[in-house]
C-alpha cells in the first residue's frame, strides 16, 4: 500500500490498524505479523504493509529500523482531558460537585500566571507523549493565557491538538468567572489565532450547562454558528446531583442533552464527557446528530459517578470513543483507560474486546472527530503519529505475551497490564518526540 519512493525511514515491526469498527466487521483489523512501516520526508505515511512485499520496492539505503518484537500501532487519542488538573490527579472527594469546589477550581485559579501554564502544559504534553497520546481534545482554564500556553507549546512539537478556553460565568468562584461577552471574545480571537495554524484546531469549551448563564450558551450558539469546523467540548449527565441541578436550573428543557440541542450545540464535533444518565431520547439525538460520547471509566469509577451503558449506546448507534479525564480520571493512560472500560463494560454485560478497545483510542476516535483522513490509522498519506508498544515491558507482561498467540490475546494483555511502561517509543509528524 502506497508509494515507497519517497521514504525517508522505515520501520519493520508488527503493524496494526483498522479499516473499520470491529464491532461491524470481522475484516475491520488490518494486521501484519512482519510488517514495514515506511515514512516520507513530510513526516507522512508512505507505505504499509507486509514487510517481504515492501522491501524490494524500497531504495536500497533507506533505513529500517528493526524492532520486530514491537508492536506499532496509530497514537492514541484521548477525547477528553483538563490539562489545569494535571497536578491535582488524585484529590480524594464524595463526588463530582464537592471535588470542583474543593480541590479543581483552586487548582484552575493558579492559570491566571503565564508561567506556571507554560510550566505545566510542557509537563502535561510529556505525561501525554510518555503515555502514547498523540493528540488530545483539550480543556485549558478559564484563562486566555492558559489556551495560548497549550497551543504554544503543542505548536513548538508540532503535536495535533485540538483545545479551548473554559468558559463559565456563574455558580464558579468569583476568580474564575468570565462574562458572555468575554467568552465570545475570548473564544472568538483564540478561533482566529489558533483554528487550523499548523497542526491547532480550536474547542468552544462551555464547561458544563450548570455554570454558564443563558446568555453566554447564546454567545457559544453564536460562536459555533460563525465556526462550523470548530469542535465544541463540554460534560454531560455524569454525576446525579448535577443532572438533578441542571433539571432546576432548565426547567424548559426536557433533559440536560436538550438543553445543549436548545443552543445548536449538538453536532459533528461536538464531544460530550460522560453521558452516563441518559435516557433512550438523548442517545438517538446524539446519533442523529453526530454528537460524541467521550467515556471516562477511570473518572466515573474514582468518583462514583456511575457506569457508562455500552449496550445502550450500541442500540442507538451514537458515536463512542475514550478519554483519561484527568485530573478527575486517575491515569493519562489510554491503556489503563482500556483496562477500566473493560470492566465498566463486564459490569452491564457487555463484552468489550481488546481489538474494539484499540479502535476507539485510535482510528475510531479519528474517525467521531472526523480527522481519519489525517490521524488515527496508519494509512498511506495520514500524518505518521505512531508509538511502538513493547510487549515484554515488565516480567510479567514478558511472561503473559509469551503465551498470547493471537492478536486479541496480546491487545487484551497491554489493555489490562499496561501502561506508560508499555510505550517504548512515540513518534508525532514521523519524528521520535518520546523514548522511554
Ligand atoms: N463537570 C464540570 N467540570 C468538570 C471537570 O472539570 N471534571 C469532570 N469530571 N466533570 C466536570
Ligand atoms: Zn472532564
Amino acid at each position: 500500500m502506497g508509494d515507497p519512493r519517497s521514504t525517508q525511514a522505515a520501520y519493520r515491526a508488527r503493524l496494526l490498524t483498522f479499516r473499520g469498527d470491529p464491532a461491524d466487521d470481522a475484516q475491520a483489523a488490518v494486521y501484519f505479523e512482519d510488517g514495514l512501516l515506511a515514512i516520507d520526508a513530510q513526516g507522512k505515511v508512505a507505505a504499509f504493509g507486509d514487510y517481504a512485499q515492501l522491501r524490494p520496492t524500497l531504495a536500497a539505503e533507506t533505513p529500517i529500523h528493526e524492532m520486530r518484537d514491537k508492536l506499532i500501532v496509530p497514537g492514541f487519542i484521548d477525547t477528553h482531558v483538563h490539562y489545569p488538573q494535571t497536578e491535582m490527579i488524585a484529590s480524594p472527594a464524595s463526588g463530582l460537585l464537592p471535588w470542583l469546589e474543593n480541590w479543581t477550581f483552586p487548582a484552575e485559579r493558579r492559570f491566571e500566571d503565564e508561567a506556571h501554564a507554560a510550566d505545566v502544559a510542557r509537563f502535561f504534553i510529556d505525561q501525554l507523549l510518555a503515555n502514547g497520546t498523540t493528540t488530545a481534545l483539550v480543556y485549558c482554564s478559564v484563562h486566555p493565557q492558559s489556551a495560548e500556553a497549550l497551543f504554544a507549546e503543542a505548536e513548538k512539537r508540532d503535536l495535533r491538538m485540538i483545545a479551548g478556553k473554559v468558559l463559565m460565568d456563574r455558580h464558579c468562584p468569583p476568580y474564575l468567572r468570565d462574562t458572555a461577552e468575554s467568552a465570545y471574545r475570548d473564544s472568538s480571537a483564540l478561533i482566529e489565532r489558533w483554528h487550523g495554524r499548523g497542526r491547532q484546531m480550536y474547542a468552544l469549551t462551555p464547561r458544563f450547562a450548570p455554570t454558564s448563564t443563558e446568555a453566554q450558551l447564546e454567545a457559544c450558539e453564536a460562536i459555533a454558528r460563525e465556526h462550523p469546523d470548530i469542535f465544541i467540548q463540554s460534560h454531560l449527565a455524569e454525576n446525579h446531583d448535577e443532572v438533578k441541578w441542571v433539571a432546576e436550573l432548565f426547567p424548559k428543557s426536557r433533559s440536560y442533552l436538550d438543553v445543549y440541542d436548545r443552543y445548536a450545540l449538538l453536532r459533528p464535533r461536538s464531544v460530550y464527557g460522560h453521558c452516563i444518565h441518559l435516557d433512550g431520547e438523548d442517545r438517538s439525538r446524539m446519533a442523529e446528530t453526530h454528537a460524541v460520547a467521550a467515556h471516562c471509566p477511570t473518572s466515573n469509577l474514582f468518583l462514583g459517578s456511575g457506569l457508562f451503558d455500552f449496550d445502550a449506546a450500541a442500540a442507538t448507534r451514537m458515536r463512542v470513543t475514550l478519554g483519561t479525564d484527568v485530573g478527575g480520571g486517575t491515569s493519562f493512560s489510554m491503556l489503563q483507560t482500556m483496562n477500566e472500560a473493560h470492566k465498566v463494560a463486564r459490569m452491564g454485560g457487555h463484552h468489550l474486546s481488546a481489538l474494539r478497545m484499540f479502535y476507539l483510542a485510535t482510528t475510531g476516535a479519528a474517525r467521531a472527530l472526523e480527522l481519519d483522513d489525517r490521524i488515527g490509522t496508519l494509512a498511506p498519506g495520514s500524518e505518521a503519529d505512531f508509538i511502538v508498544l513493547d510487549p515484554a515491558a515488565t516480567p510479567l507482561m514478558a511472561r503473559r505475551t509469551a503465551l498470547a498467540d493471537e492478536l486479541e490475546a496480546l491487545l487484551f494483555a497491554f489493555a489490562l497490564l499496561g501502561d506508560d511502561r508499555s510505550i517504548a517509543a512515540t513518534y508525532a509528524m514521523g519524528r521520535r518526540v518520546h523514548q522511554r
